[in-house]
């Protein structure tokens, strides 16, 4: 059986969402818990299939993990045995790179099958990560579908790394085995999104000394050991902004509660350039729109800069806006794979390279339409929201990897949307025979 969304769109949503943890910081978090000699309990752990499928490598690697209550998790990774990966399970999500730093940080080698997750039809390169183990004293290497490293001597020690390409990945997982290398490590040029600074936050609070995550410069001592603690992940940005993208779409008023403002501005700013308003509160953005959407232009950049993971949703939003608007992607080589998927929906956009020129329409209509990756299901699950009929959204693997409980949370705001089950080619293959 596959699994479908259908959505009969052209409503409003009103009411309250409550955003879940980031999952880009969890996915980060959860390999760091690996380092530590004792047990951490996370906190504001979402729900989400690459959650669940990091869980499962800890726990094939050799950690005790105990779900405490629905969003809380401990990991005791005291008795790790192994620091090799099933290829099966860490070729699944892309964050599996991640247990490269961790685990060459803590017992100096790692086995980690390549990584996999969305695929926006072009490479994804790890070299900037594999700059910083080498530097630090690794050994990289690909064979066979791993990225085997290994400390000479057993133990990384402090290097100066210079990114050449601001890289999430590579800050983070160059931070994991700097954490517990022998001196100090500073990393120049790295990224500065939200989920650096909660990764650095988790490891100091298990006794790392990091200092300077959310600037151009991080500077790492290597300690002996971690130890354990409690730790809560931070609410997630991209939720938050989808969600705030659904009610431009859409019209309607929706308070959208436990975020981080600040994280927010540069999307906030954006869909205020649209006509929607809202309003700031402690952890809350109420969120409105009423009248016409108006055009804008976008350029996605590292953060503080619009991020490219809200690229797809915000394009979106302007193919219901007045006027003319130009969307620029300036992070990933190509991300415009759902932009054919909107076509079918009525939207008028048309990609040069980087750049979509989306002209405004007055409707979209329902149609089946097909989630290549998980920003692009998000996208498709705003489009078949505000369109005018019934969508049949397939491909939602992808949406449930990072998006906890979206059927659910969109039904409160009185969307109509419901998954079903329905028989894949292989059910019907084994019916006939
Ligand atoms: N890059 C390199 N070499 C490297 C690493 C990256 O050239 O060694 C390039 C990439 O090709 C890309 C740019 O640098 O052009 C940025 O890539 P980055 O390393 O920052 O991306 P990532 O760490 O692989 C994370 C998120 C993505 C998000 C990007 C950018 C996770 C698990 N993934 O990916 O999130 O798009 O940062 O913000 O944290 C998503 O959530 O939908 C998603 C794809």
């Amino acid at each position: 059986m596959t699994r479908e969304y259908l959505v009969r769109g052209g409503k409003p949503l009103f009411g309250e969402v409550t955003i879940s943890g980031a999952k880009n910081a969890a996915v980060a978090i959860i390999p760091a818990a690996l380092m530590v000699d004792g047990v951490c309990r996370i906190e504001n752990v979402p729900m989400i299939s690459d959650v669940t499928l990091s869980l499962k490598i800890l726990e094939e690697l050799g950690a005790s993990i105990r779900l405490l209550n629905a969003h809380t998790v401990e990991i005791d990774s005291r008795h790790i045995a192994c620091t090799r990966t099933s290829y099966d399970l860490a070729r699944k999500i892309r964050a599996s790179y991640y247990l490269v730093g961790s685990l060459l940080g803590r017992f100096g080698q790692a086995e980690v099958a390549m990584p996999g997750g969305c695929n926006f039809g072009g490479v994804r390169p790890i070299d900037q990560h594999v700059k910083g183990f080498t530097a630090m004293g690794a050994k990289v290497t690909l064979e066979s579908g791993f990225i085997n490293a290994a400390a000479e001597g057993g133990r990384l020690h402090g290097a100066n790394i210079y990114l050449d390409v601001v890289s999430v990945g590579a800050t983070m997982n160059i931070m994991m085995a700097a954490a517990l290398a022998e001196g100090t490590t500073v990393i120049e040029n790295v990224a500065k999104e939200p989920h650096i600074v909660d990764l650095a936050n988790f490891l100091n609070s298990m006794g790392a000394d990091i200092r300077g995550a959310g600037t151009d410069s991080i500077k790492i001592t290597g300690v002996p050991r971690l130890n354990g603690g409690s730790y809560a992940i931070i609410p997630d940005q991209i939720e938050a902004g989808t969600y705030m993208a659904a009610v431009a779409a859409t019209g309607g008023q929706v308070l959208v509660k436990n975020i981080i403002p600040k994280h927010m501005d540069c999307i906030t700013a954006k869909l205020q350039e649209c006509g929607v308003e809202i309003q700031e509160r402690e952890d809350t953005l109420l969120v409105r729109r009423t009248g016409k959407l108006q055009k804008t232009n976008i350029k996605t950049l590292p953060y503080p800069g619009f991020p490219t993971d809200m690229q797809p949703q915000m394009t979106t939003v302007l193919c219901l806006a007045e006027g003319t608007s130009l969307v620029t992607e300036s992070v990933w080589g190509s991300r415009y794979r759902y932009v054919d998927e909107l076509k079918r929906m009525g939207a008028s956009i048309q990609v040069d390279d980087k750049t979509a020129v989306v002209e405004g329409v007055d409707h979209l209509t329902g149609a089946p339409i097909q989630a290549t990756d998980l920003r692009a299901g998000a996208a498709l699950v705003i489009a078949a929201l505000a369109a005018q009929g019934e969508s049949r959204i397939t491909g939602v693997s992808y949406i449930e990897r990072g998006y906890e409980d979206i059927i659910e949370k969109l039904r409160a705001l009185g969307a109509d949307i419901r998954a079903v089950d329905v028989p894949d080619e292989a059910d019907l293959r084994s019916r006939i025979s």
